[in-house]
């Protein structure tokens, strides 16, 4: 039997303030940790909280090594749709790691092959992921790795699912501008983390919190990859909790 953690919180506040403190934690008992990062909205509140507690209490991070999860091909780095323009406007600028331990896959390479390979092989040269923070799809992406991709898939080229261009095209001054393709770290390459921090909070995040709690492991449902995991920890908030069994909230599948 596989133990998932539940951790639900009343406000995005409060989930955000705890996974933050996780991932401090994880520096200070480690710091040379190696983190996998993730973007979007979810986590806009946890790297503010980040940075909050970084400002309050300085910490050396001149051995933390990043690797994000994921960034669109095509747009150019300083896009501020681009996963690499978030990163650094919500937590790299304002941190002290060291700028070759930040790692985020570039869209714009030529020999896109090469670079996929090279990233799941940096990581692995590292020693693997020490935490991996992640995000969940309203079609239950992570990183992304769409519905159907292989669970032992390393870092690829991914063709963006309608889904995903219709919930991330919100960010796009047009939804023809959303790009059709990224680059992602494999579930594979998620699977190895030592330790694994899903968040998901709102609405949105309500039937996929519960379509994964009641799935079995399957390619259609990728996050479904994660039952696998031995140390992963499900952070909600009480509306994207909201169709769980309180089974679930005991922490047990
Ligand atoms: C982004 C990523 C994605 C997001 C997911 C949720 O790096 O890996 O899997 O975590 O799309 O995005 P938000 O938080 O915007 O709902």
């Amino acid at each position: 039997m596989t133990l998932i953690m539940y951790k639900v919180f009343e406000t995005v506040d409060d989930v955000s303030r705890y996974t933050a403190q996780r991932l401090i934690e994880k520096i200070k008992a480690t710091p040379s940790a190696v983190l996998g990062l993730a973007t979007g909205s979810t986590m806009e509140p946890v790297y503010a909280k980040l940075l909050e507690h970084i400002q309050q209490t300085p910490m050396d991070l001149s051995q933390l090594t990043t690797f994000n999860l994921d960034e669109y091909m095509g747009l150019n780095p300083q896009h501020p749709q681009s996963y690499n323009y978030y990163m650094y406007q919500h937590l790299f600028n304002q941190l002290d790691i060291p700028v070759n331990h930040v790692h985020l896959p570039n869209g714009l390479a030529s020999d896109i092959e090469a670079v996929c390979s090279a990233y799941s092989d940096a990581i692995q040269t590292l020693g693997g992921l020490d935490l991996q923070l992640l995000g969940i799809g309203s079609n239950g992406h992570i990183g992304f790795n769409e519905p159907k991709t292989c669970f032992n898939s390393r870092t690829h080229v991914v063709k963006l699912s309608e889904q995903t261009r219709i919930d991330n095209g919100r960010f796009f001054a047009e939804q023809s501008e959303m790009p059709t393709h990224a680059i992602t770290m494999g579930i594979q390459d998620i699977l190895e983390a030592k330790e694994i921090i899903l968040v998901a909070t709102g609405r949105n995040k309500t039937d996929i919190m519960a379509q994964l709690f009641n799935s079995e492991i399957d390619e259609d449902l990728p996050a479904s990859a994660l039952k696998q995991h031995k140390n992963l920890t499900i952070v909600l908030d009480r509306e994207a909790a909201t169709l769980l069994p309180a089974q679930a909230l005991k922490s047990a599948i």
